[in-house]
């Protein structure tokens, strides 16, 4: 734009103005008119001026912006696809097009819902066709260059214009089918795992009970033999008694009857029936002891459970356990006297029985043997310690004593079924049962079973 310029003339004071190169020579009177309208163009000049390098920033800020937004919409690596309100596609990403190896102008203008695989059509249709403000979304397949994409993702959002009126909706997918079998990969382990985790402790069951079967078979086996060995020889005696008695009855002479005495060894007979019946007994009470053992086992019918003072069966159980096995070692008690455990005073019972016989076992050959027996209250445990000054337990051992039928005691002294009833039964109670050391030396038997009030 060529500015028009005006100068004054000497001393005449006309005012000269060149327009567009001609010098045109202006009178007073429109001379004051022309300043006005020069004034105006320099204006309006000016403002042109501003306006146009304020819209040349703009612009430049536009374009940025848009090239970002381009960028940010091609780095994208989930599909975008823009559509209008008749489902025709208006704009997509890099990320669709790779996916479809079609060229960006095959796919603008083309029908999305075409795009998707026949079978999905139906479900695409009722994403596209949702009426509603917020996101949908559905699981879906495209059609590809290369046949049928993995399973997609896909969400729709409606899409409006400046004015707020919907303006076609934006489509977001993402595959997913790689996930999908990802999940049913590790669901599909993690049934495995239950089910191998499942069989494993039904062998381990199976194995514990086959060593049950096979440890009570070799306990049982012991005295039945010897019973049976027993029976034998009474039928023997019984046969030579009789023979004796018949001919005593059928009064023989005394030198015959002596002879017949002695080649039936009688004396010897009647002598060896105390030991022998003796023996029997015992071999029928180890039998019953064994059962009676197995017997507590079948606790698994709940049986109710009721404040217990522990006291009072810890003094017969004391009791108990001093009689049967004879004792000599002194037993102290020290014994909280309102302490009350929950749970089936039968069955603590059992379990006390137990850890004193085997202590009193322990200290049978200790100088000055002694057993203490120490109730106290822990929180919400009731605690009972049995303590022995006996052998104690090897530290390898430790663990192991709780085994079924693991017993350091000859046969017929133990069965080592005891303190494994013992784990069993305190374990149903919700208790625990630990061995320790104590520092004098011995074994410590800690018992703690809930603790129950009034
Ligand atoms: N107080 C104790 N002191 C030393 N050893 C013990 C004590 N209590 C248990 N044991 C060991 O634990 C084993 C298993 O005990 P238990 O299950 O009661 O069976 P059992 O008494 O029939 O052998 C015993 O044979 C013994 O070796
Ligand atoms: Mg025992």
């Amino acid at each position: 734009m060529t500015k028009p310029e005006t100068t004054r003339d000497g001393a005449r004071g006309d005012l000269i103005a060149r327009v567009a190169g001609a010098d045109i020579a202006l009178s007073e009177g429109s001379e004051q008119v022309w300043l006005e309208v020069i004034r105006k163009m320099d204006e309006v000049y000016a403002d042109l001026i501003v306006y146009e390098s304020d819209l040349e920033k703009k612009n430049g800020e536009l374009e940025e912006a848009q090239t970002f937004i381009q960028s940010v919409i091609a780095s994208v690596s989930d599909v975008l696809v823009v559509c209008d309100e008749s489902g025709a596609i208006l704009q997509i990403n890099p990320a669709f097009r790779e996916l479809m190896g079609h060229d960006e102008q095959e796919l603008v203008g083309s029908s999305l819902i075409d795009l998707f695989v026949a079978e999905d059509r139906a479900e695409a249709k009722t994403l596209c066709a949702a009426a509603t403000r917020e996101t949908t979304s559905g699981e879906l397949r495209f059609r590809t260059s290369d046949g049928p994409s993995d399973l997609m993702a896909i969400n729709r959002s409606p899409l409006f214009d400046a004015a707020g009126r919907r303006a076609g909706a934006v489509f977001t997918g993402r595959p997913i089918g790689e996930l999908r079998r990802a999940y049913e990969a590790l669901h599909l382990a993690h049934v495995e795992l239950k089910q191998a985790q499942s069989r494993l402790i039904e062998q381990e069951k199976m194995a514990s009970l086959g060593r049950l079967v096979a440890g009570v078979a070799h306990e049982l086996n012991n005295p039945i033999s010897f019973v049976y060995g027993n029976i034998h020889t009474l039928d023997r005696y019984r046969k030579a008694l009789a023979r004796y008695l018949a001919a005593i009855h059928s009064g023989v002479a005394v030198k015959e009857r002596e002879k017949l005495r002695r080649a039936e060894d009688i004396d010897a007979v009647i002598a060896d029936l105390e030991p022998l019946i003796e023996g029997t007994l015992e071999g029928a009470v180890r039998i019953s002891d064994i059962v009676k053992n197995l017997r507590r086992l079948s606790f698994g019918a709940k049986t109710p459970r009721e404040p217990v003072a522990l006291a009072k069966v810890v003094e017969t159980a004391t009791q108990w356990a001093a009689r049967s096995k004879k004792a000599k070692a002194r037993i102290v008690t020290r014994l909280e006297p309102d302490l009350l455990a929950c749970g089936h005073s039968g069955q603590i019972h059992s379990v006390l029985v137990n850890l004193i016989d085997n202590a009193l076992d322990a200290v049978r050959d200790a100088p000055a043997p002694l057993v203490e027996i120490v109730t106290h209250a822990e929180g919400s445990s009731a605690v009972v310690e049995v303590i022995d000054n006996g052998k104690g337990v090897p530290d390898a051992l430790r663990s192991r004593v709780f085994e079924p039928f693991f017993t350091t005691k000859t046969v017929g002294e133990g069965t080592g079924l005891g303190l494994w009833i013992s784990y069993s039964i305190v374990h149903e109670h919700g208790g625990s049962i630990e061995i320790d050391a104590p520092p004098s030396g011995g074994a410590r038997f800690t018992l703690r079973l809930p603790r129950a009030t009034d």
